[in-house]
């Protein structure tokens, strides 16, 4: 089976067996960082750069790490340090470095439609790493093998996705993803936080935390997308927390078994407390773990010839 596509901009646009083939994949590549010597020669004479307009500690560092296991050249551009503080245009800082042959370009920027920009203008395959609130596939990818790892299936589950709805890219991800692999979503949220019509995507909606949370599988805790506010939805961080923060308390009303993500960064006392982000039902990091397998496949599937790889 092959990835038929030059770029991965997003979930939408996936197949179920698109998005099967790249967690099959991932889970192939899983062992690799297991080993004494977390190398192989895969991507040996391939060339990614990282451009990165927006912060990152996950997404950048497992990008980078995915590519160097596999024998990649890895450049890591970002925003503050390049020329674009000198005022060079996105399409001129795109086609200098693609003047100098990258394979892939990773790509993060604070406004959405970025990464699909780029693809329609450069011959680099073009993997999208977040832009604005609309997508963050890789994200949504290492959360369904997540998943799946702990539940052992993703089909049939209730996955309530709880937070800033509005302005995450997770969230809109994880809604296409989640969908197409058959689980069940719900969002909670403060009614300021949560899209118009949202129930259009396929989900159920609730604006109370425990009544949301009742009969979750999964739950995913998002934090607050302060740098794409305009103006505060809530009163004060604390009502927020005590309303729509996850503590013991709140997750008394939840499946015995219930599980706990976040895409990070966490922030600790608001959105979850440190006893749940830390506590046994915690995939916090099995996540950011999985996020190297997850790029690595990625990588390996749109590194092949005109972006087809074969498995
Ligand atoms: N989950 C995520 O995208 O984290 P970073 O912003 O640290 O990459």
């Amino acid at each position: 089976m092959q990835l038929a596509r030059k770029d991965l901009l997003g979930i939408e646009s996936l197949s179920k067996k698109e998005i099967e083939l790249i967690l099959e994949t991932a889970k192939t590549f899983q062992e690799i960082s297991t080993r004494e010597v977390k190398k192989v020669p895969t991507l040996r004479g391939k060339t990614v750069i990282n451009l990165f307009f927006e912060d990152s500690t996950r997404t950048r560092t497992s990008f980078e790490i995915a590519g160097k296991r596999l024998s990649a050249d890895v450049i890591n551009i970002s925003q503050k340090g390049s020329s674009v503080a000198k005022g060079e245009t996105l399409l001129d800082t795109a086609k200098n470095i693609e003047a100098m042959g990258p394979d892939l370009i990773v790509c993060r920027h604070w406004a959405a439609g970025v990464p699909h920009f780029l693809a329609s203008r450069l011959k680099a395959s073009i993997i999208n790493a977040g832009d604005g609130a609309h997508e963050h596939p890789t994200q949504a990818l290492l959360d369904l093998m997540t998943i799946r790892e702990a539940k052992g299936k993703i089909a049939g589950l209730n996955v309530s996705i709880v937070g800033d709805i509005s302005h995450s890219r997770v969230a809109r991800s994880n809604i296409h993803a989640l969908n197409k692999m058959g689980a069940r979503v719900t969002v909670a949220g403060p009614a300021t936080m949560i899209p118009a019509e949202i129930e259009k995507m396929g989900v159920k909606v609730s604006t109370d935390l425990r009544k949301g949370i009742a009969s979750a599988d999964v739950i995913m805790m998002l934090r607050i997308q302060r740098e794409r506010l305009t103006m505060s939805p809530f009163p004060t961080l604390r009502e927020y927390s005590q309303l729509y923060g996850l503590n013991k308390e709140a997750l008394k009303g939840a499946k015995p078994d219930v599980v706990i993500m976040h895409p990070g960064p966490v922030n600790r006392g608001v959105e979850i407390d440190p006893e749940v982000a830390d506590g046994p039902y915690s995939l916090i990091l099995d996540q950011v773990t999985n996020g190297v397998a997850i790029r690595m496949a990625v990588l390996y599937l749109l590194s092949g010839p005109k972006g087809k790889a074969a498995l």
